[in-house]
């Protein structure tokens, strides 16, 4: 039987380090694999958003990201993907605290011939589904919290408190989506100083049933601590009506694609609003009190 080929995100900013890798891999009897770089951390978060990996190898330090940062922020957005971290002879310590943190196997660059690279990458990807079997069922693979943010009124801070919340579960290396659920426009996008082209709309423009999360996941946008952003429309000839079954299929595919979905909810009276509502695990209402 002909084994379907590993396919590797190789995360490393040095082309020498890279060629070498590749030389190594090459080298492996009877290993076929797709090898795609990523020089960054934002590129590497961008690849997996769009593609599956069967494995990961992380350099940990990056142009835009430097140690067990790096591995926090990449482990944050796909655990499900086994890690092999890469380091130098100077910073093996960072390799065994990533082991701690979670990552399979540390290679020290320079010293992996192709049969220990081979067989980490094998006993990575195995003990990897061993530990995912072990957790199916248990917390980590049960459907993600819901938690809902609505304005007793515009402008009291509502985006502001769901951004807030989710920023700081998402810094506590969860897996967290924030998503601005309503078919007009929103302030997410001048808040967080993006200007994304995937967004909600696009899902509204599909039927409930094909919504699903291929669909979703190509219209999250990842920020560079990890929190990944499901953005409302940006103009007005992208306003759409959100459909209570819409509102709902979004909302529980995201709960299964995340440890925690944030939704910043418009204050307006929406159908939308009120099935996601029923979904949630917990709702706060913002409000201010009353001034003089
Ligand atoms: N605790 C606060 N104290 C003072 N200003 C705040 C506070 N929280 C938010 N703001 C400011 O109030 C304005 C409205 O905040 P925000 O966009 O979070 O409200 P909102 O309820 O989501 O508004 P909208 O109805 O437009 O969705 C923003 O300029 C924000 O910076
Ligand atoms: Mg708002």
């Amino acid at each position: 039987m002909s084994e379907a080929p590993f396919r590797i995100l190789l995360v490393e900013d040095n082309p020498g380090d890279v060629r070498l890798i590749r030389e190594i891999l090459s080298e492996a009897q009877g290993l076929r694999f797709e090898m795609t770089v990523a020089g960054r951390v934002a590129e590497a978060l961008e690849k997996l958003e769009k593609q599956s990996f069967d494995v990961i190898l992380l350099d940990l330090s990056l142009p835009d990201s430097q140690g067990l940062d790096t591995f926090h922020t990449v482990y944050a957005r796909a655990p499900e993907v086994p890690i092999v971290v890469l380091t130098g002879l100077a910073d093996e310590t960072a390799g065994v605290r990533a082991v701690q943190a979670g990552a399979e196997d540390y290679l020290i660059k320079g010293q992996c011939d192709s049969e220990l690279l081979v067989r980490s990458i094998r006993y990575a990807m195995v003990r990897h589904e061993k530990l995912r079997e072990t957790l199916r069922g248990t917390e980590k693979f049960q459907r993600g919290r819901v938690v809902g943010f609505i304005g007793a009124k515009g402008g009291v801070g509502t985006t502001t408190v769901a951004l807030n919340v989710a920023t700081v579960l998402a810094s506590e290396q969860r897996n967290v989506v924030i998503v601005e659920l309503r078919p007009f426009i929103g302030t997410l996008a001048a808040v967080l100083r993006q200007a994304p082209q995937r967004n909600l709309s696009q899902l509204l423009a599909l039927e409930p049933a094909a919504i699903n999360q291929v669909e979703i996941g190509a219209r999250l946008v990842t920020l560079p601590f990890g929190l990944r952003v499901l953005f409302g429309p940006q103009g007005v000839e992208e306003f759409r009506e959100i459909s209570p079954e819409q509102a709902e299929v979004i909302v529980e595919t995201l709960a299964s694609m995340a440890d925690y979905v944030v939704l910043d909810l418009p204050w307006e009276p929406l159908e939308s609003t009120a099935a996601a509502v029923r979904h949630c695990d917990f709702v706060g209402l913002v409000s201010q009190p009353e001034t003089q």
